[in-house]
This record gives structure tokens, C-alpha cells and sequence, in this order.
């Protein structure tokens, strides 16, 4: 099999790579970095982003650090770490003026003053936004522009990353397959920067590439990963059918007035939460999820007539125009919205700089689990979450990683001969399979689990599993990630099952109360087998 050596390889081109990409190639300015991901340059969850990215700026005398802190922590329940709560706090002043540097368009004012907006469960406006709701395009589409510029770095797109290699319990490379051909590319750090799951849900906010693959891909290779049962559902996507089904609407319209309204155009989350509209994420989700109950529908519907026509232009211009498109004017129509599955919580466990179990892989942005997010993260807290890791990451890799040479030795020949194995001809419908499995987990697994609920969901999962006889390799990058998507809902089932009590995003009906002591939950693959590790 071809294979290359680099300095760096980064796996995924959302906003947690593409920084990377840039940290890395100014703290290895000789360095060869490769950047792989499985779709285009920046298609990603971060492309999507609408609200915004928390900055706790000096400049803003409103903030402060230890409000920050409180916020996260309260939305965290009981599962963030202090520690990196305030390490990435503290650190986001000069990471969003190093993003200001590198050209990325935040929103101002007519005196060029940055502009704030705010969102659930934050006590002040600390939000910044770029063309109002597009803040994920934004900053995406500024530095994909730097990252295509870079000649250290080589780019190579539609390729997934199916496998990553160890040797003596240090990372080694990665196994790539481009639909066609198996490559291998060689370096002792390899960066994880897949971003999350919310294709295993039938309703998401998601792109199609979030298909939880670095979660499989890490559990693989032997890393521990932390915390998989939570699942944020956002509680506003929009309620229509076709191909904007489930398109985001944003937080920070809630932020600029909106109101969650039932079919009466009543509001409702007075009787759930003291905040109201603005109550933690997980908390109006399942409002949401009650009033649908109450009221036989499918949705429930977002009041934004209260917001000025020319607030409505200037803040929310995506989403207007997707409303309108859909034949909502939301200057004068409620919006029909329900919940949907939005970000993961859990993930690869590791440092605030990135670092996981395993010696020279990193894991960042979504796919990672720093302490930072908790048991429910607050409001555009995973775009800071991003950037701060790869700078951190790239920092450390300055000062503690040579720039080496791999060799392909014997053994990792011998780990590389299943990919030119024959494959028995059957072609499985992943698109099938996909659905079966996306509707197991929104019955079993999703805003309110039970006992009951996830036996059946593991039941259904185990005749899919039966009928997908792939182990290892795969024919096209879609049975790829469905194999990867077997094996991430086996992970948030048991990991669900495993926590007794309801705790932020996590909600079990069979056991509502929260426990006294937070505790994480910690997986590992032993012996083929998963296992928690304490
Ligand atoms: P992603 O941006 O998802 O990037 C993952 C990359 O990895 C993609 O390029 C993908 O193609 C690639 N990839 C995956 N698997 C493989 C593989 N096996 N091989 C090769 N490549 C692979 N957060 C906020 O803080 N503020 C917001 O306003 C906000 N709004 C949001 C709105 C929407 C609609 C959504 C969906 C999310 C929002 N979030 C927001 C969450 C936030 O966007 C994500 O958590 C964050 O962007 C994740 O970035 P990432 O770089 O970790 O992953
Ligand atoms: C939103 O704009 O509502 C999403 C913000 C986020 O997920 O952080």
C-alpha cells in the first residue's frame, strides 16, 4: 500500500482542522501537514453554526472570566471542569483576537465597536456573530481561504480516515480509503477533528458527514472516551418536510425576544423554568417535547412577530430567508419548531490542549470530551472550545513533539492486509440500514430514555448489527460510516444504560432524580470488549 510520512495529520476540516492547520503550520514552519477529510474543504457541522462564539473580550467591561466560568459550570451540571472551564475562558480573549488577525468578519457596529448577542443560560451579551446568523460560514469560509493558501499544508478531500495506526502504544498514522484506493499516511501526530453524531438521530440539525466516525475511530485504536450518554437535543429546528426539515433556529433569536408559543400562541415555558425562554438547552427541549405531548402535534411554534422588522433583517437574514422559503414570514407567522439532535457532549477524553490516552493523537472540537461542556453545554460555547484546543494542541506539539520520521515496519504491514482482501459481493442499501438505525435511536435513546426504551432500542440494533457483516473493511466510505455508526450508538446505549439518573441533557424517566455525586462515565475497548474504566 502507498504510503507518506508527515510532520502533522489532521483528520476533518471544521473550524477545530482548519485552525489546527493554521496553529500547526506557524509552530512547524518547516513542517508537512496533511489535512484529510471525507467531504469538501469545510463542509462540517462548523459551516452550519448560526449564534455565535463566546469571546469573554477584556474590551467588553460587561464580562468577566468568572461570570463565564458560573454559566458553564451551572450549565455543565456537575460534570465540567472547573479548571478548563476557566483555562478556556481565560484564553478566549487572545484566540478570538487571533481570529480577528487572520481576517475572520465578526459582526460591529457603525463605530466599529464588536457587537454581542446573548443566548439560554448566559447572564450577559458575550456572543459574537458574523452576517448576523451565519457565524459558522463566516469564520469557516476565512480560514478554508488561509488553509488552500498554505503550502504546508496538502489537502485531500472526499477521503475518509478509516482506520488509525499504533505501534508500542504510540500513535503512527492513519489508513485512508478515497472511495477507490487505500493510502497510508505516516506521522506521529495524528488530530482528530471529526466533530459529532447527529446523523444517528432521525431528527437532527446535522450535516450528512456527522456520522460519529472519530468516536469509532478512537475507540478503535484503543483511547478512552468520556461521558457518551449525553446527547444535546436543540430545542428549536424548524418543523416542515423536505429538504429543510430540521434547518436550525437559532438560540439568539430566543436571545432578541422570540417565545416559545403552543397552538393558541400561549407561552409556555414559565410553567418549566424561573428563565423562561432563556432556560437551559436540555430544559426547554423537553418543555418542547411535553407540550407536543399535550398537544397531539409535532411541533410547537416560535413567536418572533415581537422582534422588529428591521432588528429581524439585520440579525436573523438566513433564517428569514429559509422561513420565507418555506412560506413563514416570520415578521408576521409563528414558527412551527421541535427538538432535534444538535451537539454530543461526550467524546474522546482529553486534556484541554487536545492530548487523549494514547501518545501523539489529539482530539479536538466536538469529537473530544476536555471537561469544558459537562452534562449540557451552554450556548456557542463549542466554537470557543474549537479554537482554544488546536491552539493549546499546537502549542504543546511546538514544544514537546519531534518532527520524526515513521517507519512502515513489519508489524504495521502485517495490521495493513486485510484492506487487500476480497470482499464477498454484497452490496448493502446503507441508506436503508442508515434510516433503521436513525429511528431506533430517536425512539430509544433520545430527550427522554427509560429502561424499557433502551432494551428495545439495543434490540433493534442487534438485528441491524446482524444483518451488516462487515468487521473491518468495507466496500464505499458510506458502509464506512455506517460501520461507524453501529458501533457509536453500541457506545451511547451502554452508556446510557450505565447512568442511573437524570442529569442535564441526560434524562432518565425511570430514574428523574440527579445524584448527589457527579461522576463520569469512562470507556475503554479491552480485548475486543468495552469496558468502564473508573
Ligand atoms: P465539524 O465542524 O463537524 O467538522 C468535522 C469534519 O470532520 C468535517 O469536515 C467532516 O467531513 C470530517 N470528518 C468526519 N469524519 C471523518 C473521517 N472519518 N475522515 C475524514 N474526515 C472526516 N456551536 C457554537 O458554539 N455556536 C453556534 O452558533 C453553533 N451553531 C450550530 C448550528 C448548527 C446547525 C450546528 C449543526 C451546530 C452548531 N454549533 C454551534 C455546534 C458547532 O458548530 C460544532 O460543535 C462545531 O462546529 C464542531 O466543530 P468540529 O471542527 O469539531 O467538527
Ligand atoms: C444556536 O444558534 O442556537 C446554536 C448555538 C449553539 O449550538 O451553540
Amino acid at each position: 500500500m502507498v504510503h507518506e510520512n508527515y510532520s502533522a495529520i489532521i483528520i476533518g476540516s471544521g473550524l477545530a482542522g482548519l485552525y489546527s492547520a493554521i496553529k500547526l503550520s506557524q509552530a512547524m514552519p518547516n513542517g508537512k501537514i496533511l489535512m484529510v477529510t471525507k467531504c469538501d474543504l469545510g463542509e462540517s457541522n462548523s459551516r452550519y453554526a448560526q449564534g455565535g462564539i463566546v469571546g469573554v473580550l477584556k474590551e467588553n467591561t460587561a464580562d468577566s472570566v468568572a461570570s463565564h466560568v458560573s454559566d458553564t459550570l451551572n450549565a455543565g451540571a456537575g460534570l465540567s471542569d472547573f479548571n478548563v472551564v476557566k483555562y478556556i475562558s481565560e484564553k478566549s480573549n487572545d484566540v478570538i483576537h487571533d481570529l480577528i488577525d487572520l481576517g475572520v468578519p465578526f459582526d460591529r457596529d457603525e463605530n466599529g465597536e464588536l457587537l454581542f448577542t446573548l443566548e439560554g443560560a448566559h447572564s450577559v451579551r458575550r456572543i459574537l456573530h458574523c452576517n448576523g446568523d451565519a457565524t459558522g460560514r463566516g469564520i469557516e469560509k476565512r480560514l478554508s481561504e488561509l488553509v488552500a493558501q498554505n503550502e504546508q499544508v496538502v489537502l485531500k478531500e472526499n477521503t475518509i480516515a478509516v482506520e488509525i495506526l499504533k505501534e508500542n502504544d504510540a500513535c503512527k498514522g492513519v489508513v485512508l480509503f478515497d472511495g477507490t484506493n487505500y493510502s497510508v499516511a505516516l506521522s506521529s501526530v495524528v488530530v482528530l477533528a471529526t466533530g459529532g453524531i447527529g446523523q444517528l438521530y432521525k431528527n437532527t440539525t446535522n450535516p450528512q458527514c456527522a456520522t460519529g466516525d472519530g468516536f469509532a475511530l478512537a475507540y478503535n485504536v484503543g483511547a478512552i472516551l468520556q461521558d457518551m450518554e449525553f446527547v444535546q437535543f436543540h430545542p428549536t429546528a424548524l418543523a416542515v418536510q423536505g429538504e429543510d426539515a430540521n434547518h436550525l433556529i437559532s438560540e439568539s433569536v430566543r436571545g432578541e425576544g422570540a417565545i416559545l408559543v403552543d397552538e393558541k400562541g400561549n407561552p409556555f415555558m414559565h410553567k418549566y423554568h424561573e428563565l423562561k425562554d432563556l432556560a437551559p438547552r436540555d430544559v426547554v427541549a423537553r418543555a418542547n417535547f411535553e407540550e407536543m405531548k399535550l398537544s397531539g402535534k409535532d411541533y410547537v411554534y416560535l413567536n418572533a412577530t415581537v422582534i422588529p422588522k428591521e432588528v429581524q433583517e439585520k440579525r436573523f437574514p438566513s433564517i428569514s430567508a429559509m422561513c420565507l422559503k418555506n412560506n413563514i414570514d416570520m415578521t408576521k407567522d409563528f414558527i412551527p419548531v421541535h427538538p432535534a439532535a444538535h451537539y454530543f457532549m461526550g467524546g474522546v477524553k482529553v486534556n484541554y490542549d487536545g492530548r487523549t490516552s494514547i501518545k501523539g493523537l489529539f482530539a479536538l472540537g466536538e469529537v473530544s470530551s476536555t471537561g469544558l461542556q459537562g452534562a449540557n453545554r451552554l450556548a456557542s460555547n463549542s466554537l470557543l472550545e474549537c479554537v482554544v484546543s488546536a491552539y493549546s494542541m499546537a502549542e504543546f506539539v511546538q514544544k514537546n513533539i519531534d518532527d520524526e520520521l515513521i517507519e512502515m515496519s513489519e508489524e504495521l504491514k502485517k495490521s495493513l492486509k486485510k484492506y487487500s482482501q476480497e470482499l464477498g459481493f454484497i452490496e448493502y442499501d446503507t441508506d436503508v440500514l442508515k434510516s433503521e438505525l436513525q429511528s431506533l435511536m430517536w425512539d430509544g435513546v433520545g430527550i427522554i430514555r427509560s429502561e424499557i426504551s433502551l432494551k428495545e432500542a439495543q434490540s433493534r440494533l442487534n438485528d441491524l448489527k446482524a444483518q451488516f457483516l462487515r468487521n473491518e473493511k468495507c466496500l464505499s466510505i458510506q458502509e464506512y460510516e455506517f460501520k461507524n455508526m453501529l458501533t457509536v450508538a453500541q457506545l451511547i446505549i451502554t452508556s446510557v444504560l450505565q447512568r442511573k439518573e437524570s442529569r442535564g441533557a441526560h434524562y432518565r424517566e425511570d430514574f428523574p432524580l440527579t445524584k448527589e455525586i457527579a461522576e463520569h462515565n469512562c470507556i475503554i475497548k479491552e480485548q475486543g470488549e468495552l469496558s468502564f474504566v473508573r
